[in-house]
């Protein structure tokens, strides 16, 4: 008998609006400046009401936090900052009687330093168990081929161990052994963990740094047949025991090395769609739609069951590895002009401040976020508009805590503001006497209600996270426009047609709809009638950065 899940239709994924947070940086319950279990349950009404239905946690377990959680010194409990077993339970109860699904992070590439299978295995001998959990070497010129991620910080992926006399491999900081996989006690001890938490009921798990696991000389050590082997491993543990459950990769690659994330429906159901994201950005600001495109025309088909995750920022600063380097240097300029903007290979800011906080750049971003093909995610602040702070270390400029009302703390904690884990936004512009949900709420023309009605419409028309997608190909480049479509149960099809104005000027466009001829346009967010659809070109003004949904609906039959 397989174990259920909360959701009980196998492809709930691909209709999912998924939400990402960090306990930490949600609501404090017991004022000790950092948010916790019970804070995040007391909020589960305000994500609720706004229509997502997923909830992605970032890493809770025990961790000396050096990596904001990644670096994992106990894969089975709760960093008591957060609470207990007990009250993640009592949080992941109460999501699922809100028909809320829970992901989870399964970081398996590497753990803490402090993790206890990392402190035997420094001091065990060479070649004994307790050593080979981890990968060793008494040369640090081995695998020279791979990149260093954290280049900010990292120098080399290799780092000499006093007490083992030899060196580990880490892909990341070097407090974070990589594990070994190809010792399968490792695999054994990962499934042992995964069950952990599938068994009390979580739904999904993100595989963090999954292209990382194996290691072979002469490679990049990437993306290895090996490590694909492993995946399938997991897949096939989880299919055995458990029903309707979700696998998400995060992969930071090239489309076509992304899509083997996929397997053959045997591996994970859903991957990040890296390549997409930064060319979003690079399409708004050249007001031109190749990039964008360009880019969904390499994405190669993927399974039935496998779906993109579609994201426009994360808890990670923007990454530009998988991008040219000219299209680097573009990027930089355009949305990093102080240097203190950029980490690593990447940008660290939130979208509000990347947008210059134009309203409307927001909304068509979102609106592409919510109308390609795949399953969106928001990051948590996003929907408010929240900034960020270049000032702090590392990525925590875009971590700082949740900005729930004008109250001391932003209403995230009653600690003293010293105390708080981040301090909370506080500049005229993103500050949270301007920025916070309580004002939004008030307010019927916030940036939080009119996300909250987009994630509404958008969930009654399954086109969006399961149908095709096909670009039209107008004369003007500022325009990108593309049709949805789905055929139902009935043979009937739900076909939606998008048309997004990339420039901060209006733009006209005409549009090649021949195909659909005699169909009558539906604009979808105030059910208004277009004119229907000839075999003549169709032709649309949209505003500076304005977007619309059509729903072409069949010719209606008039009463007689
Ligand atoms: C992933 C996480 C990132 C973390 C890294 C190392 O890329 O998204 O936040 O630092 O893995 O664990
Ligand atoms: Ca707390």
């Amino acid at each position: 008998m397989k174990k259920p899940a909360s959701a009980t239709d196998p492809l709930w994924y691909k209709d999912a609006i998924i939400y990402e947070l960090h306990v930490r940086a949600f609501a404090d319950s017991n004022g000790d400046g950092i948010g916790d279990f019970p804070g995040l349950l007391a909020r589960l009404d305000y994500l609720q009401d706004l229509g997502v239905t997923c909830i992605w946690l970032l890493p809770f377990f025990p961790s000396p936090l050096r990596d904001d959680g990644y670096d994992i010194s106990n894969y089975v409990d709760v960093h008591p900052s957060y609470g207990t077993l007990n009250d993640f339970k009592s949080f992941l109860d109460a999501a699922h009687q809100r028909n809320m699904q829970v992901m989870i992070e399964l970081v398996i590439n590497h753990t803490s330093d402090q993790h206890p299978w990392f402190k035997a295995a420094r001091v065990a001998p060479p070649g004994s168990a307790a050593r080979e959990m981890y990968v060793w070497s008494t040369t640090d010129q081995l695998y020279k081929d791979a990149r260093i991620i954290f280049t900010d910080s990292e120098k080399s992926n290799w780092t000499w161990d006093e007490t083992a006399k030899a060196y580990y491999w880490h892909r990341f900081f070097s407090h974070q052994p990589d594990l070994n996989f190809d010792n399968p006690a490792v695999i054994e001890e990962v499934l042992k963990a995964m069950r952990f938490w599938l068994d009390m009921g979580v739904d999904a798990l993100r595989l963090d740094a999954i292209p990382y696991l194996v290691e072979r000389d002469g490679t990049s050590c990437e993306n290895l047949p090996e490590t694909h082997a492993v995946i399938r491993t997991i897949r096939a543990a989880i299919d055995a025991d458990y029903a309707n459950r979700l696998v998400l990769a995060e992969a930071n690659q090239w489309p076509a090395d992304v899509r083997h994330y996929f397997g053959d429906g045997d591996e994970c159901h859903m991957v990040f769609h890296f390549p997409l994201m930064p060319r979003i950005y690079m399409a708004l600001r050249q007001e031109d739609r190749l990039p964008i495109t360009d880019i969904m025309a390499q994405t190669p088909a993927i399974p039935d069951n496998c779906q993109w995750g579609l994201f426009l920022r994360n808890h990670d600063e923007l990454t530009l590895e998988m991008v040219t380097a000219d299209e680097r240097d573009y990027m930089y300029i355009a949305y990093s002009t102080n240097p203190r903007m950029r980490v690593n290979v990447g940008i660290r800011r939130r979208l509000a401040p990347l947008l210059d906080n134009n309203r409307r750049r927001i909304e068509l971003l979102n609106s592409l976020l919510l109308s390609f093909p795949g399953t969106p995610i928001l990051y948590y602040g996003d929907e408010i508009g929240m900034g960020d702070n270049i000032f702090l270390g590392d990525r925590n400029g875009i971590r700082t805590p949740m900005q729930w009302n004008s109250d001391r703390n932003a209403g995230f904690s009653k600690c003293d503001p010293a105390q708080l884990y981040l301090p909370i936004v506080m500049d005229p512009i993103y500050g949270y006497q301007a920025i916070n949900v309580e004002a939004q709420l008030s307010d019927q023309s916030s940036l939080l209600h009119w996300t909250r009605n987009m994630i509404a419409l958008r969930k009654l028309f399954q086109v969006f996270g399961r149908g095709t997608l096909s670009f039209l190909n107008p004369a003007n480049r500022k325009i990108l426009a593309y049709l949805r479509d789905l055929k139902r149960g009935d043979g009937s099809h739900e076909t939606v047609l998008c048309v997004a104005n990339l420039s901060r000027f209006a733009q006209p466009v005409s549009l090649d709809l021949a195909d659909h001829s005699g169909t009558e346009p539906v604009e979808m967010l105030g059910y208004v009638p277009f004119p229907t659809i000839t075999e003549a070109s169709y032709v649309l003004s949209l505003a500076p950065y304005s977007f619309l949904w059509l729903e072409l609906q069949p010719p209606s039959v008039k009463p007689a």
